[in-house]
């Protein structure tokens, strides 16, 4: 329980310090897109602003759900139902990982292999769990 905690302190100080780089997400979706062109192609109409601030939050949320026993889990439940019907592959969401993973480690000055192997882990749970909906 105690390394859960610390875990979680270290991801959410982590991510503090990546949205103090002003191009966290534009650096994310830059990986992201590239990862396909069928992705590029999702976001052609988005308005990247609105989406940057929710996927902020997202972030935190996925932190929260992945060190708790469920209860903080219904954030998480509401994105994966509303990305039901985007057409998303499942090799998609390990893209997503991917590319969230390289961004992390270019906009984080203290990143390092426990904030990697912290940062693998908690990605990996969230993604499996959108992969269920
Ligand atoms: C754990 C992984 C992911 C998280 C936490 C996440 C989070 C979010 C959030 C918070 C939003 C905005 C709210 C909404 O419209 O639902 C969003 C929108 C979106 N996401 Fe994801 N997402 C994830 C994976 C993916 C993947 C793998 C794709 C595949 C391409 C994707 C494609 C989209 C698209 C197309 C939108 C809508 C953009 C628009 O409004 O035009 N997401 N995502």
């Amino acid at each position: 329980m105690m390394n859960q905690l610390n875990n979680q302190d270290l991801l959410n100080s982590s991510l503090r310090r990546c949205l103090n780089d002003k191009y966290f997400f534009t650096a994310f979706y830059e990986h992201f897109h590239q990862s396909s062109p069928e992705i590029a192609a999702l976001f052609d109409k988005t308005d990247m602003v609105r989406l940057n601030k929710m996927m902020e939050v997202s972030l935190f949320s996925i932190i929260a759900a992945s060190e708790s026993n469920g209860d903080n889990d219904q954030d998480l439940v509401d994105i994966a139902q509303a990305h039901k019907g985007r057409n998303i592959k499942p090799e998609f969401y390990k893209y997503w990982e991917i590319s969230l993973l390289a961004t992390v480690a270019e906009c984080d000055p203290e990143f390092d292999d426990n904030t990697r192997k912290a940062w693998k882990h908690v990605l990996a749970r969230g993604v499996e769990f959108m992969a269920q909906y």
